[in-house]
C-alpha cells in the first residue's frame, strides 16, 4: 500500500465487480439505444474506461471537464466549464459519468447544461457518492458505492492531481492535506 494512504476502501477486485455490474445494467436499461457516455475529467477517467469495455451496446464517448472554486473561494459552489464535449448531444441518451457526487454542485450544473441543448435524457452514473455531504438535490440514476465523509484517492481521483493511478480507492492520511 501507498505510504500516504490509510486505508483500502475498495479494493481492485472490489471495484472491478461492481463496475462490470453497473455496465450490465446500464446495458439492459438502454437496450436498443446508443447511450453518449460523458465523462468529467480528470477523475472519471480509469472509471469510464473500464466501464464502457463491459457495456454491450454501440455507444459513443466523450468528455467535459470543469474547474469548480467550490472549496476555498468566497463564492462557493462556482463552476466554469474548461473543456466542452465535442459532439452535439441532441435527441442523445447522455450518461454524465463522475467519480464523485460529493455536494452535487459540480453535477447539478452539468446537468442543466446538458439538458439545456435538448438530448433525449440525462442521467448519472457515478463510482461514489457521499450522500451526507449534498447541499444541492442530484440523483445519480447510478451508484458504485456509498462511501463515508472522508477524502479519497486512486482509480482516477486525485489530492493535487496526485495518486490518480492508485489501482485501489483508498482514504489518504490527514497529515498529506493537513
Ligand atoms: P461536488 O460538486 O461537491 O459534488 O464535487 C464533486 C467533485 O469534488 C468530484 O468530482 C471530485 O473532483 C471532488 N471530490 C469530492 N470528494 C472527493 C474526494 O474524497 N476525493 C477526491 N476528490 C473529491
Ligand atoms: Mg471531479
Amino acid at each position: 500500500m501507498h505510504p500516504d494512504i490509510e486505508r483500502i476502501l475498495l479494493s481492485e477486485e472490489t471495484l472491478a465487480a461492481r463496475v462490470r455490474a453497473l455496465a450490465e445494467e446500464i446495458s439492459v436499461d438502454f437496450a436498443g439505444r446508443r447511450p453518449l457516455f460523458v465523462g468529467v475529467l480528470k477523475g472519471a477517467f480509469i472509471f469510464l474506461g473500464d466501464l464502457v469495455r463491459h457495456v454491450t451496446l454501440p455507444c459513443g464517448i466523450d468528455f467535459l471537464a470543469v474547474s469548480s472554486y467550490g472549496r476555498q473561494a468566497v463564492t462557493a459552489g462556482a463552476v466554469r466549464i474548461v473543456k466542452d464535449v465535442d459532439g452535439d448531444i441532441r435527441g442523445r441518451d447522455v450518461v454524465i459519468v463522475e467519480d464523485i457526487l460529493d455536494s452535487g454542485l459540480t453535477l447539478s450544473y452539468i446537468i442543466s447544461l446538458m439538458n439545456a441543448r435538448k438530448p433525449a435524457s440525462v442521467s448519472v452514473c457515478t463510482l461514489m457518492d457521499k450522500p451526507d455531504r449534498r447541499k444541492v438535490p442530484v440523483e445519480a440514476r447510478y451508484t458504485g458505492f456509498c462511501v463515508p465523509d472522508e477524502f479519497v484517492v486512486g482509480y482516477g481521483l486525485d489530492y493535487a492531481n496526485r495518486f490518480r493511478n492508485l489501482p485501489y480507492v483508498g482514504v489518504l492520511k490527514r497529515a498529506v492535506y493537513l
